[in-house]
């Protein structure tokens, strides 16, 4: 059945892990296989358009993380804000992005060029609450929190992420249907910890194992009741199960060389 939900994703015509930015990086430059890496995108795919709508952006020669499109901006209804991001390698990517967003009508605003902030990769909306959660640390700052409300409106709950290999909030943390949340807690700080466990009630807070987290089980992209993710284990196919969620797996080993996989892959459109 097909869900009302929309997502932009990036074919991975010339991605390539050919600069290091994150550990998941680390001995893996020129070490993709591409045609595993193209079956793998079309099986994530192939999956989403079952159940949503897929829209498409032309991929770049030199950019090869733009598969990420994740990292495009903060959509908001008609309105996005444009990412900026933390390393030059991935500055070429902003403006592909936003002329995409320009180009659809879309209200464009450009974060000012001093404070990096990587969009979805490090700003997720509550699917319980009317509110939007902010990671800094690694990627974005914190002073993007005033950039997003200023320009967004609505309630930013930031969150500061203290371990390097979960270096964007949706390596570690996924929002689901009902108020649930799927996260790693031990990816961040001891104040963080406290003001999630604050907001979402115990019963809505499914906290996740190392294991999952190193197979990034968090980086689920949720259509309806379907949970997609690159693998995880059968504790968290249950957690989820008697929570209502169906956990679909679909392996993106070569997108996890350079540090990303389900949701990293696509960008949620429709966000009311
Ligand atoms: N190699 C990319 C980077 O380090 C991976 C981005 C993954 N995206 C995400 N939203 N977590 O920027």
């Amino acid at each position: 059945m097909k869900t009302p939900h929309v997502f932009l994703m990036c074919p991975p015509e010339y991605f390539d892990v050919s600069y290091i930015i994150n550990p998941w990086m680390h001995g893996n430059v020129r070490k993709i296989d591409n045609a595993l890496a193209k079956q793998q995108w079309r099986a994530l795919y192939d999956i989403l358009t079952d159940h949503a709508t897929v829209r498409l952006i032309h991929s770049q020669p030199g950019s090869p993380d733009m598969v990420f499109t994740a990292n495009a901006g903060l959509v908001k209804e008609r309105r996005v804000l444009v990412s900026r991001f933390r390393y030059p390698e991935r500055q070429y990517e902003e403006p592909y992005f936003a002329d995409w967003f320009l180009d659809r009508g879309y209200e464009v605003s450009l974060m000012p060029r001093d404070v990096p902030f990587e969009g979805a990769g490090d700003a997720l909306y509550d699917r319980g609450a009317a509110r939007l959660w902010l990671a800094y640390g690694h990627r974005s700052v914190l002073a993007a929190k005033e950039v997003i409300a200023g320009k967004l409106g609505g309630e930013v709950v930031a969150l500061k992420l203290t371990d390097q290999r979960f270096y964007h909030l949706d390596t570690c943390f996924c929002p689901l249907d009902g108020g649930h949340l799927l996260y790693y807690p031990n990816a961040f700080d001891a104040t963080s910890r406290a003001t999630i466990e604050r907001l979402v009630p115990a019963s809505r807070r499914i906290a996740i194992g190392e294991e999952d987290a190193l197979a990034f089980a968090c980086n689920a992209v949720s259509v309806g009741a379907r949970i997609v993710v690159n693998r995880a284990t059968t504790a968290f196919v249950d957690a989820l199960g008697r929570r209502g969620f169906e956990v679909v797996q679909t392996p993106l080993s070569e997108f996890m060389k350079a540090g990303g996989s389900a949701k990293c892959l696509t960008l949620r459109l429709d966000e009311p």
